[in-house]
């Protein structure tokens, strides 16, 4: 009896031994610059209705690809969209809760996370979760632990609501596959003095080298953002090849659909 109760003691201290072993051998060589936890939660139960061709007359662009993102970072785009000029238009405060919505490899979001520094953060919100792996990864290299990189659907971004300072959406919305649904979303996170900072190539322009299926007039930014209740706040045409409005909410429900 004595050698059975001692040979169990030794096993379950043997047992505590490895545990303890192994959780201070797991902290003691945590490795630094993981990759951030990425949000994944979608509730694949709620259903996404069909996706429309066209949203007020103007034909909706296929999402780019996850394959593509080196294009994102390709180094002629400073040049081409004056990316610095883009984010001092924005005028960050340190603080601010920011969303980069459709944030692709996270070319924007890492520069918005060191701009709001460790009292903001930055909620980065795509449909591809290979994007928000590569932007997650590379975060975690920068060492910015005020991004939150979340998975959306076509229908909603899941961001927290009446929380948002400012939504930078570049170069996105005019693939948003239900735009009604997304600003609808975008609407109620929303903080009270929240904004949307509309980036898109200018459709009236030929001179900007960019399909015309994914550039977008300002008619049409104010008819879509409109018809969904925003009205434009400000706007920014210094930009080499891009329209920059700032849009708020207005008081009233969203306009009547047009038919
Ligand atoms: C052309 S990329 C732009 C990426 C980034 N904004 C930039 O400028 O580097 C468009 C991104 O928007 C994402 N996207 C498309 N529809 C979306 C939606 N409904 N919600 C969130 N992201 C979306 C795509 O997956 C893609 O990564």
């Amino acid at each position: 009896m004595f050698a059975i109760v001692t040979s169990l003691r030794v096993r379950l201290f043997v047992i505590l031994c490895l545990i303890g072993g192994s959780s201070a051998a797991s902290a003691a060589d945590e490795p630094t610059g993981r990759p951030l936890p990425v949000d994944m939660a979608i509730d694949r139960s709620i259903p996404i209705p069909p996706a429309a061709t066209h949203h007020r007359g103007r034909e909706i662009a296929r999402t780019m690809h996850f394959t593509g993102a080196p294009w994102l970072v390709r180094d002629s785009r400073q040049r081409e969209e004056d990316c610095r000029l883009l984010l001092e238009a924005l005028a960050i405060k340190p603080g601010q809760s920011i969303c980069d919505m459709g944030c692709g490899n996270g070319f924007y979001t890492l520069e918005l996370a060191r701009r709001v520094g460790p009292q903001g953060r930055v909620y980065a919100v795509d449909i591809q979760p290979q994007m928000l792996h590569m932007l997650a990864e590379h975060a975690g290299r920068e060492g910015l632990t005020n991004i939150v990189p979340v998975l959306g659907t076509e229908i909603d971004p899941r961001l927290p609501e009446s929380t948002i300072d400012l939504c930078l959406c570049v170069d996105v919305y005019h693939e948003f596959s239900h735009p009604e649904q997304m600003l609808a979303k975008i609407r109620g996170s929303l903080a009270a003095e929240g904004t949307i900072a509309l980036v898109e190539f200018r459709g009236e322009d030929p001179a900007v080298p960019i399909k015309p299926l994914h550039k977008m007039t300002k008619p049409q930014i104010r008819d879509e953002l409109g018809a969904a209740g925003f009205m434009v706040v400000r706007e920014f045409d210094r930009l080499p090849w891009q329209h920059l409005v700032f849009l708020a909410a207005t008081a009233g429900p969203p306009a009547e659909k047009k038919p």
